[in-house]
């Protein structure tokens, strides 16, 4: 049985197309609200939540292959709970931004909990991928309303991946033998910039997007509302305020495993434009 935490997220349901698509054995998708959740036929629905460890217990019952989202609730916990329920192997989706940038709060959280399933005793495969395309779902109440896109940093260009090329990685690491004991830094496969985004969206759309850059103060006014001060920050740092060489870079991971080249932030809006409709 592989359990995939973050089921309806942006990875979790793409990961549980995929792993059906190639007849990978019996799946289970967490979520917090079954009634809510729409998985695909034959995935059994578990509710449970990842910040309270004793309701996961159900959902953990036979469960040898474990994908899990990094800091959604108290790891260590979560982490013993699965060893305790007999998971042999867990792939992790952790973040870039450990090697990019150590420094930070929430880099410094997602690398204790690489190294406490290091030492969990099952075996591990670590993903950290670096911005998502689909952060720009943040834009969609804007653009559906046809209101202007007020972005920081605004011709930045990071290699922004595809969040099914995740996935991808994730439903190999989980039913190939060789990817265990390994870290994977993913991409996508080009920089692109928040303005070369909009446009994106623009033509996936057929109208323009009106489109403005603002400053780090008021963005961060803005995003400290949802994430807190000190998230809010981090955010800002990575998404243009401190960048480095080594979160510019585009790597050839995804298609060195998956065999098919990454996906572009054009794919991606092509097929997420009805969100901004
Ligand atoms: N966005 C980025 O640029 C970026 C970059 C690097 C790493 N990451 C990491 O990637 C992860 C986000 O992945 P994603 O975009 O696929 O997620 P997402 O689309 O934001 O979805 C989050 C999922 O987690 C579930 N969830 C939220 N709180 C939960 C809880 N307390 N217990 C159980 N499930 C919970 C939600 O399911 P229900 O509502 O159905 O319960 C939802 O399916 C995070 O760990 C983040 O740190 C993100």
């Amino acid at each position: 049985m592989i359990l995939v935490t973050g089921a309806t997220g942006n990875i979790g349901s793409a990961l549980l197309k995929e792993l059906q698509l190639v007849g990978a054995g019996p799946l289970r998708g967490l979520t917090r609200d079954t009634a809510r959740a729409a998985f695909p036929v034959g995935v059994e629905a578990a509710e449970g939540d990842l910040a309270q460890t004793a309701s996961l217990e159900p959902a953990l019952q036979g469960v040898r292959s474990l994908f899990l989202l990094s800091r959604m609730g108290p790891d260590t916990e979560i982490l013993d709970a699965a060893r305790r329920a007999g998971v042999e192997h867990v792939v992790l989706a952790s973040s870039i931004t450990v090697q990019t940038h150590p420094h930070l709060g929430p880099a410094e959280e997602n690398l204790t909990v690489e190294d406490l399933l290091k030492a969990s005793g099952m075996a591990w495969t670590i993903l950290r991928p670096t911005q998502f395309a689909s952060n720009a779902l943040w834009w969609a109440d804007a653009i559906r309303a046809h209101e202007t896109v007020r972005v920081p940093y605004a011709d930045v260009g990071l290699p922004t991946i595809h969040p099914a090329d995740i996935a991808s990685v994730a439903r190999l690491a989980l039913t190939e033998s060789g990817r265990r004991e390994r870290t994977y830094a993913l991409t996508g496969p080009e920089r692109i910039t928040p303005r070369q985004q909009a446009g994106a969206i623009a033509a996936a759309l057929g109208r323009e997007v009106p489109f403005a850059e603002i400053g780090r103060e008021e963005a961060l006014g803005q995003m400290a509302a949802f994430l807190g001060y000190e998230a809010a920050d981090a955010v800002l740092d990575v998404t243009g305020g401190d960048v480095n060489d080594e979160l510019l870079t585009v790597r050839d991971t995804v298609s060195r495993i998956t065999g098919t080249p990454a996906r572009t932030f054009r794919q991606w809006a092509a097929e997420n434009a009805d969100a901004f409709r």
